[in-house]
């Protein structure tokens, strides 16, 4: 066996690396961190919040459109981007009132990012002949989540007892409010705080997904038993916390 290294080590040219972990995270950078859209200490919360509770809605107007997009019989769902953003923005209106220009601003963008995760989807949804098309609302919200970082840098996540997407998989702050929060379960309710992420100063905030019943197809009972989409059961009860949606913006000093 260390003959063998040894060779490897000779003929490879780069063999100086040869002696590193390879596939671990690099470390320093600010990739994510690099905020584009900052806000005020006193302003983060609300606008924290702000986020987080148009992404449930978004979620909820989803879920709600679930047995039409599983139906097999139907090609066209007439589910596209400017049908969802309607049923969206309307019932964003609460949200609304009291909001500063600023959040406006993010909010706009927040439906942009939310309509182009509908029009990329569209082939999918409107594939006729499949049951499941693996779009739900935690697609949504991850894709989502996705393009808004990437024109905000305002950063949005999805945490999970037990995550199924990798990019959902906790920061340990994450994992530790998370801990807390499925503790608490049905009684759970959002918490935020500032903190730092790399060099910047930010407010994160965690508001807990609580388990719904149609969820429990693929969440809920025996815990273990494979899901239809392979995956197993988590093994929860509606109420139960299963996941976060948790959002960090960066304050200006
Ligand atoms: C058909 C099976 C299925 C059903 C029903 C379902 N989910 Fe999921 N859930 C998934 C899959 C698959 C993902 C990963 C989606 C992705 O990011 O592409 C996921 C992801 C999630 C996540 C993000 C963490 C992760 O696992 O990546 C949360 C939170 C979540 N689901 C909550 C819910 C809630 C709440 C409901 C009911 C409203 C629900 N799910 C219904 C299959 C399901």
């Amino acid at each position: 066996m260390k003959k063998l290294l040894a060779l490897a080590l000779l003929l490879n040219p780069l063999s100086g690396l040869a002696n590193d972990a390879i596939g671990i995270p690099a470390k320093g950078g600010q990739p994510e961190y690099l905020f584009l859209d900052k806000v005020s200490r006193e302003a983060a919360p609300s606008t924290a919040k702000m986020i987080s509770d148009a992404l449930s809605i978004g979620r909820l107007v989803i879920f709600a459109q679930m047995p039409k997009i599983g139906n097999p019989a139907l090609a066209d769902k007439g589910f596209g981007a400017d049908v969802f953003a309607e049923q969206w923005q309307a019932a964003l209106e609460a949200q609304l009132i009291d909001i500063t220009p600023k959040q406006e601003a993010l909010l706009e963008k927040l439906v942009w990012a939310g309509k182009l995760s509908m029009d990329i989807n569209q082939d999918r949804i409107n594939t006729p002949g499949v049951k499941y098309k693996h779009f739900l609302p935690a697609k949504w919200a991850r894709e989502t989540g996705l393009f808004f970082n990437a024109k905000t840098g305002v950063y949005t996540k999805q945490p999970s007892v037990n995550y199924r997407h990798p990019s959902n998989a906790p920061d340990a702050n994450e994992k530790k409010v998370l801990t807390t929060l499925v503790q608490a379960g049905e009684t759970a309710t959002a918490t935020g705080e500032f903190t730092q992420m790399g060099k910047q100063a930010v407010y994160r905030y965690f508001d807990p997904v609580k388990l719904m019943e149609p969820c429990l197809a693929c969440h809920g009972k025996p815990k273990g038993e494979l899901d239809m989409l392979g995956y197993e059961k988590d093994g929860m009860s509606a109420g139960d916390v299963v996941g976060m949606i948790s959002v960090a913006i960066a304050v200006e000093d």
